[in-house]
């Protein structure tokens, strides 16, 4: 007790001190202490009426039967009724309500041809940046101005409005508003629904005005419950290429371009990161990046801020062997599944993709890595995806062969303002099978870092 009220005053004299240093006159010693006073004893009596701390001890000291009792609580049984209830109880409407938004989005857009007349002038949309705040009521719940009778659209500023595929996807979207009411009301605690949309918009229920966030970053596509939900679980090995000509800017390149990759995955997917490069001095031609990960490992926060730190450390000397990437990627591939087949655990990674980045500068011989791509990939069962990295990169067609051949994609990355965008493809083209399988997916993202500062941006929202 008596450290707390110590800590109450040190609050109020913090408190004070900062209100008079902002005064231009300095109040007089008597005024303060009047004003510590005051707030001492308010700040007293609205802890201790929180805490109930009065009435406790006084049935504790008194022994009161009637308000005491002792009672030997189970832990176990504790966590596994707060797990139940966690369970059905919250995350449990809140997967109801989005299984009847993923059901009515399918039936509409199923019954929504494309309107080539639509335009700008005669399609009008509740533009979140534009919308009329005299329309929203302060909600608490939400913590902003609300309208629950529509919803809102937010779209990227780079993106044209009056574009026909925006203003299709905006019109057909707009039916998706009365599930949402019906879920708000079916479940009092559910807060924003949101739909992101391919080309780039987000519509949010309910309507509310976009705040704050200026410039306006904000593109769904890039967000991690986005990149995360569209694509379908995946096994991904990045192999940077540390070759000599890649010192200086193209490995700040392939350093930034292996961190924004990691970006994009999340706790349903695993990843391992090697460099390559042959040298006199060293056997091995092929290395993981970490030391503790020797092989692929679930790709979550704790583990990919240790791949991140390790690329950061990556120094470039000798020369590109892409074959001999190639080929510890496959075999990497190969004992991971081996282990996965092992296991007795759910068989995580079983159908999910699997994809070979590879960062590089330029190629080395296509001849020796075809050889190793027929023995290994014949089916073209794993992805290749290639990035050629830094302005001068050079023997390009190779590396667009490498991707074209196996089911990837090709990307140059020729300076840092690209990678975000290039590094988000492969997320559309990875989530095609996905979309083909026409399986219903419930995904949880993970928590996310920068969560954070978009709700400081804007206001009481975490997307
Ligand atoms: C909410 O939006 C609807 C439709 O635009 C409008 O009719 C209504 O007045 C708005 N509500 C408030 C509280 O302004
Ligand atoms: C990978 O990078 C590390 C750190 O720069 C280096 O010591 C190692 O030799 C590289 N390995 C290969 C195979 O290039
Ligand atoms: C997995 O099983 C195979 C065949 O049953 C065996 O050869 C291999 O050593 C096992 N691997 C591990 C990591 O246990």
């Amino acid at each position: 007790m008596a450290a707390r009220l110590l800590r109450i005053e040190a609050a109020v004299f913090a408190l004070i001190t900062i209100y008079i240093s902002c005064k231009a006159q300095f109040p007089t010693e008597s005024s303060i202490k009047t004003w510590t006073k005051d707030l001492k004893q308010s700040l007293d009596e609205y802890v201790s009426n929180v805490l109930g701390e009065a009435q406790l001890q006084q049935s504790y000291n008194s022994y009161d039967a009637s308000k005491v009792q002792w009672k030997a609580v189970n832990g176990e049984d504790l966590v596994e009724e707060t797990a139940n209830k966690l369970g059905l109880e919250v995350l449990g409407k809140k997967i109801e309500a989005l299984k009847k938004s993923v059901k009515a989005a399918e039936e509409i857009a199923a019954i929504s041809p494309k309107d080539d007349s639509l335009t700008i002038d005669n399609y009008k949309f509740n533009n979140a940046k534009t919308l009329d705040k005299s329309t929203l009521a302060y909600s608490p719940k939400f913590g902003k101005g609300i309208n629950e009778t529509i919803s809102s659209v937010h779209i990227p500023v780079e993106i044209y409005y009056g574009d026909k595929d925006i203003l299709n996807g905006l019109k057909w979207t707009e039916g998706l508003d009365d599930v949402w009411k019906q879920n708000a009301e079916d479940d009092p605690n559910l807060l924003w629904q949101y739909f992101g949309g391919q080309k780039g918009f987000l519509r949010s229920y309910p309507a509310n005005a976009w705040t704050e966030a200026k410039p306006d970053l904000y593109d769904v596509r890039r967000r991690p419950w986005y990149t995360q939900g569209s694509s379908s679980p995946k096994n991904m090995m990045i192999l940077v290429d540390t070759s000599g000509s890649t010192t200086g800017e193209a490995l700040q390149l392939m350093k930034e371009t292996v961190k924004q990759l990691l970006e994009t995955l999340g706790e349903n997917d695993f990843v391992a990161v090697a460099n390559y490069s042959k040298t006199e001095e060293i056997q091995d031609t092929v290395r993981y990046v970490s030391e503790c990960f020797q092989g692929f490992v679930q790709a979550t926060h704790r583990n990919k801020q240790v791949l991140k730190e390790a690329v950061m450390d990556l120094q470039a000397s000798g020369m590109a062997k892409w074959e001999d990437a190639l080929e510890f990627a496959f075999k990497a591939f190969k004992e991971f599944e081996q282990d996965e087949k092992n296991s007795s655990m759910n068989n995580v990674g079983a159908d999910c993709n699997r994809i070979i980045m590879v960062l590089t500068d330029g190629a080395t011989a296509k001849d020796e890595a075809a050889t190793v791509l027929n023995r290994e990939n014949p089916d073209k069962r794993i992805r290749i995806f290639t990035y050629a990295i830094g302005k001068t990169a050079a023997a390009i067609e190779a590396v667009r062969w490498l991707a074209c051949k196996n089911r990837g994609y090709f990307s140059k990355i020729p300076a840092m303002g690209a990678i975000r965008t290039t590094v988000q493809e492969h997320v559309a083209v990875v989530a095609r099978p996905l979309v083909l399988q026409s399986r219903a997916y419930i995904q949880e993202s993970d928590v996310y870092e920068d969560a954070l500062v978009w709700w400081q941006l804007v206001n009481s929202q975490v997307m």
